[in-house]
């Protein structure tokens, strides 16, 4: 297939883009580099042997997008361009409004006038909310968004429905995704935060590399079973593949579909703390701190349906996880340097 990746220079972007063409598929990358670095085309390279066509564009610039679309014979695609941060979804919503949903809207403007009608969108667990009940299923009630980000995402979803439901010849997946780590095995793609970051697996390498002194452990009084929160972490490989199935059943089976992608287990903070720890032979200080505001105490996905319409299953484990982030933080180092 002729797939175009927007954000295809990010974080889960660059690698889904390397196992689509491992599996034989053409991809062209449209990417503003906001959120990550042309040398990442390099990289992807050195893994898969071949270098994705890129395009540095705006997904809000209406005219480059038909320039790219236009004659480009796609057939499906993963649309991933976005910003994603929720703090500063919260200082900067028009930002995250007018990026997230003004951009998805001019994409699938034009992928309609240019009759490419099949969209695999990077949605989340976070429009599920506070779940009533874990594990989370796909008909698990969609909660109001406590943040813009949260928003943008349930808007875009339904914007996708509204399409299919327009004209069934849009074919959608809407994958929503539980909280994605790790790193390439190569060590040569991973995470690439501009800051400070906020998710807990890279502050935890940064603590371990001695770049920050100590992880904030939000909340030891939750009630789960060693009082830290709950999370499905999910290798970002895994994840990739996730996209890669999706594609394949969307070809046999048309239509608009929900895909929760997670492992189906959760960890608690202290026990990615531990891993990571053991992982890297290194000590890593961490204290109690209060609750962070928005935060569940636990939340993991039934990955029934997943598993069994795409055939596909998450089976890199927490430790993996652990050991590929901490290869691509000292690989990533060097690259700074
Ligand atoms: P990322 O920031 O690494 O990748 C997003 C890419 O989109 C970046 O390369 C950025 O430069 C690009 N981009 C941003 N605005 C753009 C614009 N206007 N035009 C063109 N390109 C633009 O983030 P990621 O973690 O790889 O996330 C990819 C997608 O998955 C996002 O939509 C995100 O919301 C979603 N998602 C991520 C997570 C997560 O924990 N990482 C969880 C759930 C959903
Ligand atoms: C967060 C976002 C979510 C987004 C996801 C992307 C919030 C409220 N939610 O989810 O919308 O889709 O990132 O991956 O921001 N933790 C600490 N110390 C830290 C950082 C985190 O204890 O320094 C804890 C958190 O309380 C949580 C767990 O680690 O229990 C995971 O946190 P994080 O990686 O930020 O992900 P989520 O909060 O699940």
């Amino acid at each position: 297939m002729r797939v175009l990746v927007t954000g295809g220079t990010g974080f889960i972007g660059s690698h889904t883009v390397v196992e689509l063409i491992e599996a034989g598929h053409q991809v062209v990358i449209v990417d503003n580099l906001v959120n990550s670095k042309r040398s990442v085309l390099d990289r992807v390279a050195r893994i898969s042997g071949t270098a994705p066509e890129f395009h540095e564009a705006d997904i809000r610039d209406e005219t480059a997008l038909d320039r790219i679309v236009g004659g480009g014979g796609f057939e499906a695609v993963v649309h991933f361009a976005g910003l994603k941060a929720v703090g500063e979804s919260v200082r900067r919503p028009l930002d995250y409004w007018e990026v997230n949903v003004g951009g998805s809207t001019t994409l699938f403007r034009v992928l309609d006038r240019n009759d490419v009608r099949t969209v695999v969108f990077s949605s989340s667990a976070t429009v599920y909310g506070d779940p009533d009940e874990v594990p989370v299923t796909e008909a698990t009630p969609i909660k109001p968004a406590t943040n813009p980000y949260g928003g943008t995402k349930q808007v875009i979803e339904q914007i996708l429905t509204d399409l299919h439901a327009s004209d069934p010849r849009w074919n959608v997946a809407l994958l929503r995704y539980f909280n994605p780590v790790g790193a390439h095995a190569s060590g040569l793609i991973g995470e690439d935060p501009n800051d400070i970051p906020n998710n807990l697996m890279p502050i935890v390498a940064q603590v371990a590399a001695g770049k920050l002194p100590e992880v904030n452990v939000y909340g030891n009084d939750y009630p789960t079973r060693d009082g830290s929160g709950v999370r499905d972490y999910i290798h970002v490989v895994d994840l990739a593949e996730g996209h890669l199935a999706a594609l394949d059943r969307l070809a046999v089976d048309s239509g608009r579909h929900v895909w929760n992608l997670g492992t189906g287990n959760g960890t608690t903070v202290l026990e990615v703390i531990a891993a990571f720890s053991a992982a890297t032979g290194r000590d890593i200080p961490y204290r109690p701190a209060a609750r962070r505001p928005g935060d569940v105490a636990e939340t993991w996905a039934d990955v029934t349906k997943a598993e069994r319409e795409l055939g596909w299953r998450a089976g890199r484990t927490v430790d993996e996880m652990c050991a590929d982030t901490w290869r691509w933080q000292q690989y990533a180092l060097t690259l700074d340097g």
